[in-house]
């Protein structure tokens, strides 16, 4: 499996395209950014941490029954996947009060949920990522209603795999962002990525941020929650 064209680059990776149409590589970056790229940085060993734990908790969600991008790890910071559309929706799951739900509903951080909350917005670095609900969806026509229906489903299931998963490592999933991306015959898979970037995770005992909250907040000890999570998963 070969490079051939850098097809996109984001701010945390870069996508190639591959001798196979319908295979991409994803090769993931160490750069950093928060509140819509204002913020930015590096955090050292972050591509390397994504990608492998975004792989090792795909082949978790896969083996429990939901579909993913995922084809083969091809190095630590690269990864073959499967080509998508994206679905142009950040799908939000909560189980926890955290971020701008605590600061929209004037919840302290830490408050639990008494039941999961699922957020969507629409992907538009230009407007800010805005909330949108079921309505903004079908009318913008983002994804069709049975579309939407499977995601959210997936997205529910992905929150109780990984919320029992991670708990017997002694971390709390408080909210994470899953994205979800159209094969060419229509199946809905999920794509993008699942790592300390995109997840809240806190030390179940302490209390502690484990992810990229660190970073935006500047709480130091960025690198080293990194690894933490990376070792608490991989025994490393
Ligand atoms: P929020 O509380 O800032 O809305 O974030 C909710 C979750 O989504 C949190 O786990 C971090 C993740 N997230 C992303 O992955 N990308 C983003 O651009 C933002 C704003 C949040
Ligand atoms: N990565 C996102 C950005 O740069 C936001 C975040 O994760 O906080 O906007």
């Amino acid at each position: 499996m070969e490079k051939t064209k850098l097809l996109y680059e984001g701010k945390a990776k870069k996508v190639y395209e591959t001798n196979d149409p319908a295979l991409l590589i994803v090769d993931y970056k160490d750069d950093a950014t928060a509140f819509n790229g204002l913020k930015k940085g590096t955090i050292a060993g972050k591509g390397e941490i994504n990608n492998r734990v975004t792989n090792h908790l795909m082949k978790l969600l896969e083996k429990n029954g939901v579909p993913t991008h995922f084809v083969e790890e091809l190095s630590p910071r690269q990864t073959v996947v499967k080509r998508v559309s994206i679905v142009p929706l950040e799908v939000i799951v909560r189980n926890i009060a955290a971020g701008s739900l605590a600061k929209r509903l004037g919840l302290q951080e830490g408050t639990k949920m008494k039941k999961t909350v699922l957020e969507f917005c629409y992907k538009d670095d230009e407007l800010g990522d805005p909330m949108v609900n079921e309505y903004h969806i079908l009318a913008m026509e983002y994804c069709t209603q049975e579309e939407l229906r499977l995601i959210s489903q997936y997205a529910l299931k992905v929150n109780e795999v990984l919320s029992a998963y991670l708990k017997d490592l002694g971390i709390e999933l408080i909210d994470f962002k899953l994205e979800f991306g159209r094969l060419a015959d229509g199946t809905i898979v999920l794509a993008d990525e699942i790592s300390p970037d995109t997840c809240r995770f806190w030390d179940s005992a302490t209390g502690e941020k484990l992810d990229k909250d660190r970073f935006r907040r500047d709480l130091g000890h960025v690198e080293d929650a990194y690894h933490e999570i990376l070792r608490r998963l991989m025994g490393e």
